[in-house]
């Protein structure tokens, strides 16, 4: 742990602030899916930010492993490449992990995750033992038509995971971070072509996890067609009723 004494007195003091604000918000464990390039990744921080929840998202969990070429990458690396979903096992497992993390006490957000029926019995076994459950799946509902010019022109910046698009939501310097000035890069499954694999994979395998959920009646339907911003107060919506 850093030493409390060599922490910036004013980002100890917004710290403090932040955990009095987070003191007064409900907890929440909430599971966004929908369709790569729905909009998941972009409405998570404001979620994230807004109920003080960990935001966990096993695509950049597991691209951090490829990246890092740990067994876990290794392993996961060639599915991830060809726009098909890794093994139930491996994801399970770091969501398991993950969830023990201090940030996720108030309540968690899933990005991508349950994406089978497995994956999803295997997190209400996980929920159970830690008595709790799932409070609303989100669902970006979203027609495939308009999801290749999302994703061939996002951008992403790696280290921070803040995410572009050419079109709608440029950076104010092309292919440039706007907080840091750093290069963009695009994601290798970003292509026309491996997203027709994700778009199968998401029909095939996690449309079923939105029934298994709507079974449970805490599936809430989401117009992810609108804008961004439109989108982001639907959600608002949804997350205060
Ligand atoms: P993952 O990283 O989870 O990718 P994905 O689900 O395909 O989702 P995306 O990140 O592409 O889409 P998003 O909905 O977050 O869109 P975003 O907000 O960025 O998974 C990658 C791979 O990892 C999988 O293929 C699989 O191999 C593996 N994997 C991950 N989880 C797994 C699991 N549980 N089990 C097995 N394998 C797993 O938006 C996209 C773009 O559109 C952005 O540029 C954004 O600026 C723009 N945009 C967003 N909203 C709007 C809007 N409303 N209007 C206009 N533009 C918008």
């Amino acid at each position: 742990m850093a030493n409390l004494e060599d922490v910036p007195t004013t980002d100890l003091f917004s710290e403090v602030l932040r955990r009095m604000k987070c003191a007064t918000k409900p907890d929440k464990r909430l599971i966004l899916v929908g369709p790569p390039g729905s909009g998941k990744g972009t409405q998570s921080p404001i979620i994230k930010d807004e109920y003080c929840l960990c935001h966990l998202a096993t695509g950049d969990m597991l691209r951090a492993a490829v990246a890092a070429k740990t067994p876990l990458g290794i392993k996961a690396k060639e599915a991830m490449e060809k726009g098909e979903l890794v093994s139930d096992d491996l994801v399970v497992g770091i969501i398991d992990d993950a969830l023990k993390k201090p940030s996720c006490q108030k309540g968690f957000i899933l990005d991508g995750f349950p994406r089978t029926v497995v994956q999803a019995q295997k997190l209400d076994e996980m929920l159970k033992n830690r008595g709790v459950k799932v409070d609303k799946v989100l669902n970006f509902a979203v027609d495939d038509r308009i999801l290749e010019e999302r994703i061939t022109g996002r951008w992403i910046h790696p280290s921070s995971g803040r995410s572009y698009h050419t079109k709608f939501a440029p950076p104010k310097v092309p292919g440039v971070d706007d907080a840091t000035g750093e290069p963009l890069i695009q994601r290798k499954d970003d292509t026309a072509e491996v997203l027709k694999s994700r778009l199968e994979a998401f029909h095939k395998q996690t449309e079923p996890v939105i029934d298994y959920y709507t079974k449970k009646g805490v599936v809430a339907n989401l117009p992810a067609e609108k804008s961004p911003k439109e989108v982001t107060v639907e959600v608002q919506k949804v997350l205060s009723s």
